[in-house]
């Protein structure tokens, strides 16, 4: 099962924070997170490590299609830009015998959702293709506007309602979402609708990858200049590049994130590595944070980003014990735009 397919984090700070340093240590879900990191020309080498092999496989689908497609090609393969069933198989063909034989038996049993784009199959992708006709139908034309920076016209009553529903988790489970993220214990589900309500008070909406991705389903009514970095074509031109000329060393890991830092299997150049985490505390409780500080067993430079979702924050208590780990703690949620994430940046003293 793809969880997550589609841009779904907003990166700013972990490619602020990866600056600088030639290894990253990264948790796949969409991949996304990871393509953007790709941006810094400093790395060199990638360890992508994801419980579930079909992160891994999309991963190296995507990578594939960056690497031998221009970018335009790879927007419409995807299912970033348009691109019909047809067309899509008849890259997919092209593609295929470049890809190494497991993952192309798994795309070949696959080729269903290669016609909808690789992007659009995840289950949260779906979730919100179930949630999207209603909230639209509820809140009417007038609530698009405000991606036109109409912010007068739309229904303050039936926003209120929409917020109250989808502030709790039953609607969440009621729509089909079983991810645990969403569904599970101690999740507050009102986070989401403050986010909107955030970007709906500061009139930003328009500049929100995830209310595009929520109300429109894509990106691409989106102006180019507040794309996500792994969707913007200017940047994924100059990834492309690094990729082609081998730039960065990517492995791929299918294990528990905590099981690899403990089974020390990577070799860090220079002892100089960033963690991209992800909404890693989604999955697991927050002391998971202080058993991979102290899995992390390097003598230089290294940083991680935390990130929690709808659960499981980090607290005062866990930010005493990363401390006296001998690393500071930021809380560097504002640079994220979409407002529903906590971020954390971990960093050796
Ligand atoms: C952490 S999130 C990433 C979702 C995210 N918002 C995205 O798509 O970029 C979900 C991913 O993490 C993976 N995952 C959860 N716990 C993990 C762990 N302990 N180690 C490695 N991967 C993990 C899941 O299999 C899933 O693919």
């Amino acid at each position: 099962m793809i969880w997550y397919s589609h841009v779904n984090e907003d990166s700013s700070p972990e490619i602020a924070f990866s600056k600088g340093y030639y290894s990253v240590i990264s948790v796949i879900g969409s991949g996304e997170r990871l393509i953007a990191l790709l941006s810094n020309t400093h790395l060199k080498q990638v360890f992508a490590v994801d419980t579930n092999s079909d992160a891994i496989e999309l991963l190296k689908l995507k990578l594939l299609a960056l690497t031998e497609l221009d970018v335009e090609g790879y927007l419409r393969f995807t299912g970033a830009s348009e691109m019909s069933a047809n067309e899509r198989m008849m890259y997919f063909m092209k593609l295929q015998n470049k890809l190494e034989a497991s993952t192309r038996n798994y795309w070949n049993k696959n080729h269903r959702i290669i016609k909808k784009g690789i992007l659009n199959i995840g289950q949260y992708e779906k979730f919100l293709s179930k949630a999207r006709p209603l909230l639209n139908v509820f809140l009417g034309v007038s609530f698009l506007k405000m991606f036109n920076q109409d912010y007068n016209s739309y229904s303050k009553f039936r926003w209120k309602i929409v917020k109250n529903i989808f502030s709790k988790k039953t609607s969440y489970l009621l729509l089909g979402n079983k991810d645990p993220a969403f569904i599970g214990k101690g999740v507050d589900a009102s986070i989401i609708t403050k986010g909107f309500q955030e970007l709906i008070d500061k009139k930003e909406i328009h500049k929100s990858f995830m209310a595009y991705l929520v109300f429109f389903g894509s990106l691409k009514k989106m102006d180019v200049e507040f794309l996500p970095t792994s969707q913007n074509p200017e940047t994924l031109k100059k990834i492309q590049d690094r990729l082609r000329k081998k730039k960065i060393e990517i492995q791929f890991i299918n294990n528990d994130v905590l099981n690899f830092l403990e089974s020390n299997a990577f070799k860090s150049y220079n002892s100089n590595v960033f963690l991209s985490m992800s909404d890693i505390l989604s999955f697991h409780k927050t002391d998971y944070v202080i058993k991979c500080i102290k899995a992390l067993k390097v003598s230089d430079k290294c940083a991680f980003v935390f990130r929690s979702y709808l659960r499981n924050h980090i607290d005062t208590n866990i930010i005493k014990k990363i401390k006296a780990l001998g690393y500071k703690v930021k809380d560097v949620s504002n640079m994220e735009s979409t407002k529903m994430y906590k971020v954390h940046l971990v960093e050796k003293l």
